[in-house]
């Protein structure tokens, strides 16, 4: 599969796409994984909204349905998210007071980290392949200045540096991400990235890696060699593709970010944002590598040609 070739061509690097409990339940669908994808992200079972509905209280059946498929199954894991403005509940978002932010945001982390590191590093023993990633979502305008959210809005900049420092302190062998969009080219925005991480990290190392989500347009994938190397200037030890898709999907914007990946030693693999199109957030953009019937489309057999 796509996975296994991948890492047999790289020796390293993993295709991993996102899922969730209803696709792990749908036979197609999980085939596909089992065959094809390497690595898992909870499309959505790992947002605060998901986890955290109301102070204290938190569901975790469902992210727990991925963990649990996803060790069983060899797959790597990246958590996704544990600080994002968005699918993030009303009861986080009306909170104005300083110290009662900081202890919420450092509750969701120590809940969540906590929760997922430590299991799967004590299941499996062997962390260096089977490592969980945590991000930090979408912190940043376009312009590359600092998006307003609750977290920034009351807590400036140093929202960042305290959702790090309480991830590496709840879970010290995951590697530590910044997340966002748009990072598709050497832009404003990727380089604000870059400037941030490296304010945050001159303090003492927090974030490991930064990944870029690349929801491409048709022709779109020109400038991601570009973003990946941009990206790896910011001196992090890992840099990653998120969340790909590709409006149309033409197997020469899918080669294009296989081999801007495969060209910068830092990128240690890419995650499609879901197997097939019809399961998408855009699937009437026709953006990925299975049609709507889970059958390989033109891009993926050329990835597979390419490895
Ligand atoms: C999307 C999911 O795919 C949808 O199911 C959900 O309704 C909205 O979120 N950037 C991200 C992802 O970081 O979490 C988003 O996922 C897509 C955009």
């Amino acid at each position: 599969g796509l996975h296994a070739k991948f890492v047999a061509k790289t020796g390293k690097k993993y295709w991993g796409s996102c899922a969730d409990a209803g696709l792990i339940n749908n036979a197609a669908n999980v085939a596909i994984l089992r065959s094809d994808f390497g690595q898992v992200t909870g499309e959505n079972s790992m947002k605060w909204d998901a986890l955290q509905p109301s102070r204290g209280n938190f569901n975790w059946g469902n992210a727990d349905t991925l963990v649990n498929w996803a060790v069983s199954n060899g797959k790597l894991i990246r958590g996704h998210t544990l600080v994002w403005h968005s699918q993030l509940p009303s009861w986080v978002q009306g909170i104005n007071n300083r110290d009662t932010l900081t202890t919420v945001i450092q509750d969701h982390i120590r809940a969540v980290a906590g929760r997922y590191a430590g299991k799967i590093y004590g299941l499996l023993l062997i962390f260096l392949l089977y490592l969980t990633k945590l991000s930090v979502s979408e912190i940043l305008n376009e312009n590359g200045t600092l998006r307003s959210s609750v977290f920034s809005n009351v807590l400036g900049e140093s929202f960042v540096a305290i959702a790090f420092r309480a991830a590496r302190q709840y879970d010290p062998y995951s590697k530590l991400y910044i997340n966002d969009y748009n990072l598709d080219s050497n832009n404003a925005k990727t380089q604000g990235t870059v400037a941030i991480v490296k304010r945050v990290n001159q303090a003492g190392k927090l974030i490991d890696g930064i990944g870029t989500q690349m929801h491409l347009e048709a022709n779109g994938a020109g400038g991601t060699l570009a973003a990946l190397q941009a990206l790896a200037g910011a001196g992090v030890e890992e840099v990653a593709i998120t969340e790909l898709d590709i409006k149309g999907a033409s197997s020469n914007d899918y080669l294009t970010v296989l081999n801007a990946c495969r060209q910068v030693p830092t990128c240690v693999g890419i995650t499609s944002w879901g197997v097939s199109d019809r399961d998408s957030w855009r699937s009437q953009n026709s953006p990925l590598l299975f049609d709507t019937n889970y059958r390989p489309k033109a891009a993926y057999n050329a990835l597979i040609s390419a490895l």
